[in-house]
């Protein structure tokens, strides 16, 4: 079966007023989406934000996606919400493991692994996400590096769990650079991952898990990226807050 195109806005903690956010739920709500894409749109909203946007602006085709979680279900954790609760608000999806977090808050491929796993043992889908920094490729380690952040991860998950799990490879140099990457390299990035779940999970799983591309996408760059292969989508940040993330959603059109 084909693999389904996925695209996910994460806002991140980016201070587009009340105002902005609500237009830009217009917009996609207005937009003709690409219908294969689907349900397969999520955005990422603060958490503050994850229930009243879908309850008082209402959005067509669009789901909503928490931008973290903790490893924990309850308990003295200020300032964390666990995964138990992001299902209990009706949220479907939590990104993990995203380079912000593993860098501003040191957080090791284990933990996003244990995460990863308390997610999903909550009904949580989750968007895991993974990519090298520039010294790190430059030292032509992306793969090693790569590798390296998804081994948890297959040690946590039985091979059913993959059906819940899309991975976002996010080479870090590309995140709000403006420096995207090129399609071969993203291209061999992806395939690199897939041919990583064969050996690591199954060649089931390898075929099936969508992988999507993070890294200054715009709507000038989507549509070549798009034609790759092994690239079933993508994580936009910057780009995600503008008109133009329709015709990212709209890139294999
Ligand atoms: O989660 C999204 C990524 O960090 C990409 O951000 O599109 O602003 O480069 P960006």
């Amino acid at each position: 079966m084909p693999r389904q195109f996925f695209v996910g806005g994460n806002f991140k903690m980016n201070p587009a007023s009340r105002e902005a956010k609500r237009t830009l739920i217009k917009t996609l709500n207005d937009a003709a989406l690409d219908p294969s894409v689907g349900a397969q749109i999520t955005f990422r909203f603060l958490t503050v934000y994850l229930t009243y946007v879908p309850a008082v602006w209402g959005m067509k085709d669009v789901k909503v996606a928490a931008q973290n979680c903790y490893v924990k279900l309850s308990g003295a954790f200020t300032g964390e919400i666990s995964p138990s609760q992001l299902a209990d608000a009706g949220i479907p999806y939590v990104v993990l493991g995203h380079s912000e977090r593993r860098t501003l808050f040191h957080e090791s491929s284990e933990l996003v692994a244990q995460k990863t796993r308390v997610a999903l043992d909550n009904g949580l889908s989750v968007i895991l996400c993974v990519g090298e920094t520039l010294s790190e490729r430059e030292a032509e380690k992306t793969k090693e590096v790569v590798e390296k952040q998804l081994e948890p991860v297959t040690q946590q998950l039985k091979e059913a769990d993959w059906q819940k799990i899309v991975i976002a490879y996010e080479p870090v140099w590309a995140i709000g650079t403006g420096k995207v990457a090129s399609s071969a390299q993203a291209q061999q990035a992806h395939a690199d991952i897939r041919a990583f779940l064969v050996k690591a999970v199954s060649p089931a799983v390898a075929e099936s898990t969508r992988i999507i591309y993070g890294g200054s996408v715009t709507a000038s760059n989507c549509k070549e990226l798009a034609t790759q292969k092994d690239l079933d989508g993508f994580l936009v940040g910057g780009a995600s807050l503008k008109p133009e993330f329709v015709d990212i959603i709209n890139a294999t059109k």
